[in-house]
């Protein structure tokens, strides 16, 4: 493959986009290593993010988050899952060291809710009654930041395979415009 010239891979987007699950396929797939930021700071509260945001608020979780994508993205060989909200703070999706492909996992909200829902990780911010309606109202708040990322693939219809198998067809094709 014809990965010369990227050294990692962020994917951004939605809530139940599937970063986490394509992430972790795409680095095997590569013999990268993946990192979920999510992960990381939850680990470093030694909390989950759904406590995180209960009791130290959405502020602190938006700080460690910013910390922990800022310290995984210098790292090589690395497929980074970063949570939906982060490319909403300057500095993040718009200011990416050089080598790194950014790829926006595009879905739907009603897909996105179908899949939070059916997963067993808590999303505080969707944890209310019109679910489908609040992801729809962050998603165009936040279509410009996902924007930003050097290539979007749509998720809906398509399975992690699908998905994962895309993003290395973009690699090898080079296919991506600026960062790598
Ligand atoms: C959030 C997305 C979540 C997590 C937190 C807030 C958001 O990550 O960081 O619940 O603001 O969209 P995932 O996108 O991995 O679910």
């Amino acid at each position: 493959m014809s990965s010369e010239g990227c050294r990692r891979i962020v994917l951004v987007g939605f809530m139940g986009a599937g970063k986490t699950s394509v992430g972790r396929l795409l680095a095997d797939r590569l013999g990268w290593s993946f990192v979920d930021v999510d992960d990381e700071v939850a680990a470093r509260f030694g909390k989950s993010i759904a406590e995180i945001f209960d009791s130290n608020g959405e502020a602190a979780f938006r700080e460690a988050e910013r910390e922990a994508a800022a310290r995984i993205l210098k790292g090589e060989r690395v497929v980074v899952a970063t949570g939906g909200g982060w490319p909403m703070a300057p500095g993040t999706v718009d200011a990416l060291p050089e080598g790194t492909l950014s790829v926006w996992l595009d879905v739907h909200p009603r897909t996105a809710v179908e899949r939070v829902l059916d997963s067993d990780v808590r999303r505080p911010l969707l944890e209310v009654d019109d679910a489908v309606g609040t992801a729809a109202r962050l998603v165009e708040q936040r279509r410009s930041r996902y924007g930003l990322a050097d290539v979007r693939v749509d998720t809906d219809g398509l399975t992690v395979d699908d998905v994962t198998a895309r993003i290395l067809e973009i690699l090898e094709n080079n296919e991506w415009k600026t960062h790598a």
